[in-house]
Parts: C-alpha cells; structure tokens; sequence
C-alpha cells in the first residue's frame, strides 16, 4: 500500500528518490520521507502530508547523498504523523529502514526489544526492523548478516530496504509485498513499481519472495534467505516515460479514460479472429479447459465488477461459474477440486485479498489463471498461468481502463471457456466477435460526443447517486456507483435493478438522479420497470443506453448514448460513460481525483 524507492550510484541521490516517490504517490501520500547514506552519517527528513510538504522542508543545499532510500506512505499502524513516517531507524540513527506491508508478530518482537532496552518513538509496525537489525550488529553480524537475520525473525507481508551507516550499500528483500530492481547505465534502483525509475532504465529485475539484495554503486548481488547466490533474470519492460506521465491531461484518470481506444486495442489484438471466428489466446489454445466444470472468479473493487460482469457472460452461456469477492473467499473458499478453475483478477497483481483467495484453495488441485496488468507481479507466480490485460500502467486510484480492458480479455476468455466446457460458443458469436473488434473505435466516438460533463453539472448538488442495470449492467452499476464515491466523496450506490423494490426504493427522492444502464437486449423491458418505479416517487432517470434502447432513452428524463453494439459488450461503453460523470462531477467538486482520500493503487494488505 505504501511505495519504497532506493537509489545507488554516482551523484546527489534526492532529486532522483523524490521523482521516484512522485511516481509512486498512487500508492499511499499521507506521509514520506528519505535517507541518505552520506560522509556525515545518515540523514533522515520525513514529514506528515502529501510530497509536497516533504519537498518544502527539504533545503536542497544541505541534503546530499549518493545512497539513498525513500517512502511515501498509506497508514496501516499508527495515524499519519512526522514520527510515524517512514523511514523508521535505530537507537543510534546509524540504521535507517523504509518497508511496505504488515509485520504481524511486530508487537512480541517491539516487547522483547524494549526489554532489551530499545527506545521506540512511532506506533508504527515497521519500527521494529532498525531495531532488530541494530540488536544483531550489537552482537557482532556484518550489516549483511544483521539485515538477513532480522529479516527471519520477521512474519507477514513486508517489501523492506535498509541502509547502514558506514556501508556504501543498500540491503533490501520481499515477501508477498512487490519489490523490482532497476537496472541503469551508471547507477541502481529498487522500487515497489517500475513507474518509479523508468524515466532512467527500462532494464528490471523482478525480485522474488526471500530474496535478499545488496545493492552497491558498483553493481549487486541477490542471495536467498540462506546467503546462496540467486539468479534472476534482466527484462526490459514496453513501457516508456512518456506512458506515466500525464501527456498533457488534468489529471492521470482523465487520461486513462482517453486512453481505453489504445487500451482496447492491445487487448483485442491477435487474440481474436472474427474471420475464422475463434480466439486465440496466449497460454490457453484450444481444450485447456475441456476438464473444467466450474469457474470460480476471484477479485476485489473494480476487478470484481469485471469479475461479475464475466460470471454473467459465462453463465447466460451454459458455465456453471461464480464471482467472489476475494476476501470472503480466503476466509471461506467454496468447494472445488480438480475441476475447478481458479480465475484470479487483478490489474496490480499485488491485491493482499485476491492473493489470499489464491492461496487458499491451492489444496483443491484447482486450475488457477491470473488475469492482471503487470507482468511479473506477485499473482502471475501464485497461478499456474496467467493472461495479461495489456493496459499500460494506470496511476490513477481509480481504476479506469484497466475495467474495460479486463472485461474485453476476460470475455475472450469466456469464449474460449464456453467452447472447451459446452462445445458451443457465446450467444450469437459473430455479432460478439465483430463487437469485440469494434469497440475501440466505438470507445473512441463515444469520447468524441460524450454530454456527461453536462449531466454532472446538472446533477452537482443532488443528495445521492443511484446506479441501476441487469445482467452483465448490474456490475457496470456497481462499477458506476464505486467511481462516483471514489473520487466525489458523494454518497452513491449500485443496484441491481430488479433489488430496488425490496428495500431500496425507500431512499429514492426527487433529489436522488437514478442512472438507468441498458444493454439493448430483452432484459430492457424489464429495467424500463424499475425506471417508471423511481420516475414514479419523482426521481430523475438518466438513462444509459444505445439506439437499441431507444424505448427506455424515451422514457427516461435525460440520456447517456453509446454507440450500438452486441449486448454483452455495451456494458463496457456504458462503463465509460459513467466514469466520465464521475471525473467531471469531482473535478467540479475540486476533488484530489488521482489520489482520493484514504485510498491507494493497490492494496497490499489484508
Ligand atoms: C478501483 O478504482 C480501486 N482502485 C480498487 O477498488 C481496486 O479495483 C481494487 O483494490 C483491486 O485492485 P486490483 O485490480 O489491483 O487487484
């Protein structure tokens, strides 16, 4: 949840760990902090608050060092504050630690080193780290053997870096928290993500969990929990700078938005063949899942609304399938066995919860698929295979086009799931086919007319949001309500339209704007119910739908068009139309739409 930086080599390592934390900010800013290894000692500078308060406390004359690591912080242990910041260090300050993740057993450990007679000043989890490390080089270890032996004493999720005085490296390891080398001309960095360092290397070394790295001006060396030697492998990532900055837009979710044409594209692209109507997919050809009986879909937030909007894909076509949020399902996994298949979704790779789920049904001899964004993250090791959404990086908090891209990759996978579990394929094929081939250029043209800034104008002031849909709509408006709450702090719910007279109707009023979303199949009729019920105790309809509907976009007050398409894919540009009402109602709201408060990118933490 919080985002580490370190940075070795010639030069004043500052500017270069704060740039790295900038690019990391998505990650958690309540709090950061730097160290840097210099001819004086260490020296710590952290602060409560956003970068900037770190930046403007930092006199850039004095602060120097060619050593460096950095921290920006989303709180899990103790309220965000100076001390609490990270990076945490020793009794002598000769030790100096940043970490993201939990330390479980932090409470015996920070007992038993208080009996020893260390002095803790933070509330903080990750405190105990310098202070082990400090008790083993009080025994005599090297500063290697003391980070190593510390970090055996420690239990829970942590991705950690240490510097200590007197030694020109940085000691850093992972367990279940993500850690990634990169690889510079001249210098070395570690970070929880690429974004962090990729304006100076496209060169990555992908940690895995025990690793232990010592990283020196003059090159590094990873070893595992026993001091042996690992080798991992260099990869070259296809992301560029210019792909995590803001190319010009207010804010990175806008641009995200813009840039699900481009998203889509790469998702669709040689992955289906509307000519010979098949899909191809990268590790799963024809018959992988001709043994499988269930799906089982796991995720949370916005990937378990992609994740629904595929159980109804695959169920509506003959599989028998579930999406389950992954938090509930690591506490209390559902049968499965052998002929089950595991589908893991989650754009980050890193989400604690889906990760748990994961694990806890390895035992079922269950088939696991990762679906995520990021090559190399934690969920494509926990799987047997993974399927990659090919969205590009997403800073935005809000996920945006990764949804559209999950829904689109996932539904290809659905199709090749209804053909090796049922024979047959998803209803009315070639109409899916075409859509899938269509929809970033439909993306594109509902961008171009889009009215919803004009929507969230009119509907600024209202008391709440309420967003309905049946079938593969009900978990667009979920998706719908979560964008609006993330981002506008304005109380906003999804239902599914059929839900609304059993409880709640009550909250409908002339001052609650219900979002009607329609996929221009047969179960409109029905949803152009609901939206007379809510018409009926006076509350204003904005129906979202396509000319296909044009019956319900008659009968409701205003409307949201899309472009007409195959019903299984016109949820995907509903979608779209609703997360540009959203950025358009917090931006008028003047909300910190990247970085909402008290939320983080990828939530690394049960
Ligand atoms: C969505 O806008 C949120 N950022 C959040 O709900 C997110 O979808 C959830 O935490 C899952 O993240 P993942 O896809 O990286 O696993």
């Amino acid at each position: 949840m919080c985002g580490i930086t370190v940075r070795v080599g010639d030069g004043n390592a500052v500017p270069e760990l704060l740039d790295g934390l900038e690019n990391l900010e998505y990650r958690g800013y309540d709090s950061a902090g730097i160290a840097l290894q210099n001819d004086v000692g260490i020296d710590v500078i952290k602060r409560e608050g956003t970068l900037d308060s770190l930046r403007n406390a930092i006199d850039d004359d004095s602060l120097h060092g060619t050593i460096g690591i950095g921290h920006t912080r989303w709180s899990t242990h103790g309220p965000p504050t100076d001390e609490n910041a990270h990076p945490h260090t020793d009794c002598t300050g000769e030790i100096a630690v940043v970490h993201n993740g939990i330390i479980e057993n932090y409470q015996e450990l920070r007992e038993e080193l208080e009996a020893d007679g260390h002095t803790f000043t933070s509330e903080t989890d990750t405190e105990v780290v310098p202070h082990l490390i400090e008790s083993k080089r009080n025994a005599g270890l090297s500063p290697e053997s003391a980070f190593r032996t510390a970090v055996e004493r420690l239990a829970g999720s942590y991705a950690i870096a240490a510097i200590v005085d007197g030694t020109d490296a940085v000691f850093a390891t992972r367990h279940g928290s993500p850690l990634v080398l990169g690889r510079g001309a001249d210098r070395y960095f570690l970070a929880s993500d690429i974004p962090a360092f990729l304006q100076h290397t496209d060169q990555v070394v992908y940690l895995e969990d025990g690793d232990i790295a010592r990283v020196e001006p003059e090159g590094y060396t990873i070893t595992d929990l026993q001091g042996n030697v690992v080798k991992r492998n260099i990869e070259v990532v296809d992301w560029d700078a210019e792909d995590v900055g803001k190319g010009g837009y207010d804010h990175y979710m806008l641009k995200e938005i813009h840039e699900q044409p481009t998203a889509l594209r790469q998702a669709v692209r040689g992955r289906v063949d509307s000519f010979s109507g098949d899909v191809d997919l990268e590790s799963a050809p024809p018959g992988t899942f001709s043994d499988i009986d269930r799906v089982h879909l796991v995720a949370m937030g916005t990937s378990w609304h992609a994740a629904m909007y595929i159980q109804s894909l695959l169920t509506e076509n003959g599989v028998d399938a579930g999406a389950y949020m992954a938090g509930e399902y690591a506490t209390s996994p559902p049968p499965a066995g052998p002929n089950t298949l595991v589908l893991a979704v989650s754009q980050s790779g890193e989400t604690a919860d889906t990760l748990s789920a994961v694990r806890s049904i390895q035992g079922a001899n269950v088939q696991t698929v990762a679906v995520t964004n990021v090559v190399g993250s934690t969920i494509t090791r926990e799987c047997d295979s993974s399927i990659f959404i090919r969205a590009g990086p997403e800073i935005g908090v809000a996920a945006t086009k990764t949804f559209s891209s999950q829904v689109v990759t996932l539904s290809i996978l659905a199709e090749r799931i209804v053909r090796d579990v049922t024979g047959t394929s998803i209803r009315n094929t070639s109409g899916f086919f075409e859509a899938l081939s269509t929809v970033p250029g439909d993306v594109q043209q509902l961008l171009d007319d889009s009215n919803a800034e004009a929507i969230a104008e009119h509907f600024l002031d209202s008391k709440s949001y309420f967003f309905i849909g049946r079938n593969t709509c009900y978990p667009v408006a979920l998706e719908g309500a979560l964008k609006f709450k993330e981002i506008t702090y304005e109380h906003a719910e999804g239902f599914a339209a059929s839900e609304l007279k059993h409880g709640p109707l009550a909250l409908v009023t002339d001052e609650t704007p219900v979002f009607a979303i329609f996929s221009g199949d047969e179960d409109d009729t029905k949803t152009l119910n609901n939206v007379k019920e809510v018409q009926a105790r006076d509350a204003p309809v904005v129906a979202v739908g396509s000319n296909s509907s044009q019956e319900a976009i008659g009968q409701a007050d205003y409307s949201l068009e899309i472009p007409e398409t195959h019903p299984a894919i016109s949820g995907v540009l509903a979608n779209v139309q609703l997360q540009l009402v959203a950025y358009h109602a917090a931006n008028k709201l003047d909300r910190a739409i990247d970085k909402p408060r008290n939320l983080a990118k990828s939530v690394t933490v049960e």
